[in-house]
């Protein structure tokens, strides 16, 4: 008798996108509100307001209200803890991070044309030959690309003169009760 095998992949990481309707009234929405924020940061890296936005779970709601309610469809009741944006000129890039343990970061694509470089997600174990896997999602300027906190990630140095701004949002899962 053949010997039997399985092979089955047992873990996933899911990664939502979702593409921002009535965008050029969002676009501009969302930079008059951003910009009260001034962003700071060094030169070698990038600019954010990350510690000085107020911006909450309603503020951004009122802004992207179908976007934040698709992502209640998809993961349940969130809670937006943070907001803020930050903008990459050239030569300017984010280093590897994590934004924790619990719950997902999101990034709109706020100023993007199609040259620039989107954020790259790393896999969080090697492939079988040892090697790192990156995931760079195709993205568009209105998209929102959202995976969980946990996983590194990392933009390249910016190859463009034109600013690629994006907003990032962190959310938590409402605990669910039983
Ligand atoms: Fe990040």
């Amino acid at each position: 008798m053949d010997l039997e095998y399985f092979v089955e992949p047992v873990f996933k990481i899911d990664f939502l996108k979702i593409k921002c309707n009535d965008w050029n009234n969002k676009k501009t929405n969302l930079k008059t509100t951003m910009d009260q924020f001034a962003e700071i940061g060094r030169k070698e890296y990038f600019y954010s307001n990350r510690d000085s936005c107020t911006l909450d779970h309603n503020s951004l709601s009122l802004l992207i209200p179908k976007e934040i309610e698709l992502l209640e469809k998809a993961y349940g009741k969130i809670n937006i803890t943070s907001v803020w944006s930050a903008s990459y000129g050239l030569g300017q890039y984010h280093p590897p991070h994590n934004h924790g343990a619990e719950g997902y970061a999101a990034i709109l694509y706020l100023d993007y044309l199609p040259d620039h470089s989107p954020t790259i997600y790393m896999q969080p174990w090697n492939d079988d030959m040892g090697k790192s896997v990156l995931f760079k999602p195709p993205v568009a300027e209105g998209d929102i690309v959202v995976a969980p906190k946990f996983i590194t990630h990392y933009t390249e140095p910016s190859k463009m003169q034109e600013a690629k701004r994006i907003i990032g949002f962190d959310f938590l899962i409402h605990k669910k009760v039983k």
